[in-house]
């Protein structure tokens, strides 16, 4: 009988072999983190983003390059055995009333996701878009883990407007770019498995941004080590690539050994206003998530303006 082969495991290798860099970064599983304190800040922003673009009639792509599996059981398997979300869409759940109003199409859209495939079901970035396409609108999801593109695949393969392809999103970026409707919204949220992903990131934004400099993009990035942290802010305020906000969220402090103190979000070409509605927001998300009362932070700047 055929072994049955382990896809997240790496084969051994002769003495001396060298591996791709981008082979090794593939153990990651979003699932242990799934619904934790970063997918709140990214999913409530994204959110935000989507209602801006959907607001004009006109057709809108959203290229997701590190898509993930779509969908998270929070009550079983990965997620429960870390329990992350309990921090992050467990606490926002318990925080009632007392939302403010700029999560509630976040919190809506995870409400209604959850009533179509389960209570326990946290949403994906891939299939929070999805259920925004508008007629005419294309969601194009990359990922690259085969077991991880398998499940996107029968989760969101079939849906209209959606494309799900395995493979390199960094490489996507110049094959779909810049796109025939000329709207959209690129999220990029690698995985992180390796140092060099901060320098890989801000390298592929400036050259997807010198495709299609019209578009709104969005960059995840953890907040643990803050050097660097400052250092891959640097690049892409170097980069060329004109306005930039940075938005971050800490629910512990950056000293802390265990787990992240949060993370970050690179957007290019946000809404208008979005930064506002972050100045205010992101102070209640820091008291709300903070691990312990007292040691949230946050920070909200640009790195690029207009000029
Ligand atoms: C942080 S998770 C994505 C989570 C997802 N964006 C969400 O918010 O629900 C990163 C994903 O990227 C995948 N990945 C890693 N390297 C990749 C690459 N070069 N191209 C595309 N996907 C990749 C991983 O397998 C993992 O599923």
């Amino acid at each position: 009988m055929r072994p049955r082969v382990d896809t997240a495991r790496r084969p051994a290798l002769p003495p001396g072999a060298i591996l791709p860099r981008r082979r090794e970064t593939m153990n990651y599983r979003h699932a242990f983190h799934a619904g934790n304190v970063g997918d709140v800040l990214k999913h409530a922003v994204l959110s935000l983003i989507l209602t801006h673009l959907m607001a004009k009639p006109k057709p809108v792509l959203v290229l997701d390059t590190h898509a993930g599996a779509g969908a998270y059981d929070l009550d079983g398997g990965a997620a429960a055995r870390t329990g992350e979300w309990r921090g992050g869409i467990g606490r926002l759940r318990g925080a009632g009333a007392a939302v403010p109003a700029a999560l509630r199409g976040y919190l809506t859209a995870v409400a209604d996701i959850a009533a179509a495939h389960g209570p326990t079901i946290y949403p994906g970035s891939p299939l929070l878009a999805a259920a925004r396409l508008r007629p005419g609108d294309r969601l194009v999801a990359v990922e690259r883990h085969p077991e991880t593109h398998a499940a996107l695949a029968a989760l969101l393969g079939r849906r209209p407007g959606v494309t799900v392809r395995d493979g390199d999103g960094y490489a996507a970026l110049a094959a779909l770019l810049p796109p025939p409707e000329r709207r959209g919204l690129v999220l990029m949220d690698p995985p992180f498995e390796d140092r060099g992903e901060y320098a890989a990131l801000a390298a592929a934004l400036g050259r997807a941004h010198r495709r299609f400099a019209t578009g709104v993009y969005m960059l995840w990035y953890p907040v643990k080590d803050p050097g660097a942290v400052e250092a891959f802010r640097q690049q892409i305020a170097d980069s060329g690539v004109r306005r930039v906000l940075a938005a971050e969220l800490t629910v512990r402090p950056t000293t802390t050994i265990r787990g992240l103190a949060g993370s970050g979000l690179i957007l290019v070409n946000p809404p208008y206003r979005l930064d506002e509605t972050l100045r205010a927001l992101l102070p209640w998300l820091a008291d709300t998530l903070a691990e312990t009362p007292g040691v949230g932070g946050w920070r909200l700047d640009w790195l690029r303006g207009e000029a």
